[in-house]
């Protein structure tokens, strides 16, 4: 079955390009319906434009890479559809004030991936990841060489661990596990350690950096 992309900007329309390219078929959705189209006309036959509620309905994966406020309203919206999907969450809790300062938008000791788990049916297999990079190094650090770059994770579910293991090594990344939803602070920013806008200054880690940065 197909990965659902629910938002083809700076993160869903790279992902959607390193997923087509490592084999996986993609169904993708925008706001602006003709948006995904013209991304799945130029990504070929693996790809197709749908909307929101066919490209979940369709898809085992289904990846809401759109901002957190707008993954709540469609999760809100679609609640039934997600129930034994495995939901890929790659949100921060980031928000631009009256001065264009970023801002966080949740309080500190909250992450954007415990809100969006506790707001999924309890048949959705939930993971935090795709969002632990700056969009312009997941863009072109895909199939890095001589050593992959590692995209960290987040899940307490076996099946959403499974799957996510598979669509990050299909993109051309490491997974790595770094704990469960109580852990996904770590990947997110603002604040997050082990986010390269974070505690990683901008770094990319190979699988034994990563492992020990993780520890
Ligand atoms: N940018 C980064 O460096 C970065 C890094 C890590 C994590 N993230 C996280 O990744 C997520 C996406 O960020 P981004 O920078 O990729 O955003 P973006 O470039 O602004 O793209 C947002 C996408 O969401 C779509 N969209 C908006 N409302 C929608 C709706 N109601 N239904 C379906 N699609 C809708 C837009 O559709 P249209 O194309 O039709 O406008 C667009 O394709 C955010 O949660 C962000 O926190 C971003």
């Amino acid at each position: 079955m197909a990965t659902a992309i629910i938002g083809i900007g700076n993160i869903g329309g790279p992902l959607a390009r390193h997923l087509v390219r490592g084999g996986e078929p993609v169904v993708l959705a925008a706001k602006d319906e003709a948006n995904a189209a013209a991304l799945a006309q130029e990504l070929g036959g693996l790809a197709r434009a749908a909307s929101v509620e066919e490209a979940i309905a369709e898809a085992d994966a289904v990846v809401f890479a759109v901002w957190l406020d707008t993954i709540k309203e469609l999760t809100s919206k679609d609640t039934d559809l997600l129930e034994g999907k495995v939901v890929v969450d790659p949100s921060n809790p980031i928000g631009v004030d009256e001065n264009g300062q970023m801002t966080r938008t949740l309080p500190d000791d909250q992450s954007a991936g415990s809100v969006v788990a506790a707001m999924l049916p309890t048949g959705a297999h939930y993971v935090k990841a795709f969002g632990t990079l700056a969009a312009d190094s997941l863009a072109s650090a895909a199939n890095r060489e001589p050593r992959r770059a590692v995209l960290f994770f987040a899940t307490d579910d076996d099946a959403a661990a499974a799957a996510i293991e598979r669509l990050i090594s299909a993109a051309g990344f490491d997974p790595l596990k770094v704990g469960g939803v109580a852990d996904a602070r770590r990947i997110e920013v603002p604040g997050g350690d082990l986010h390269q806008n974070g505690g990683l200054n901008g770094q990319l880690l190979d699988l034994d950096q990563a492992r020990a940065a993780a520890a």
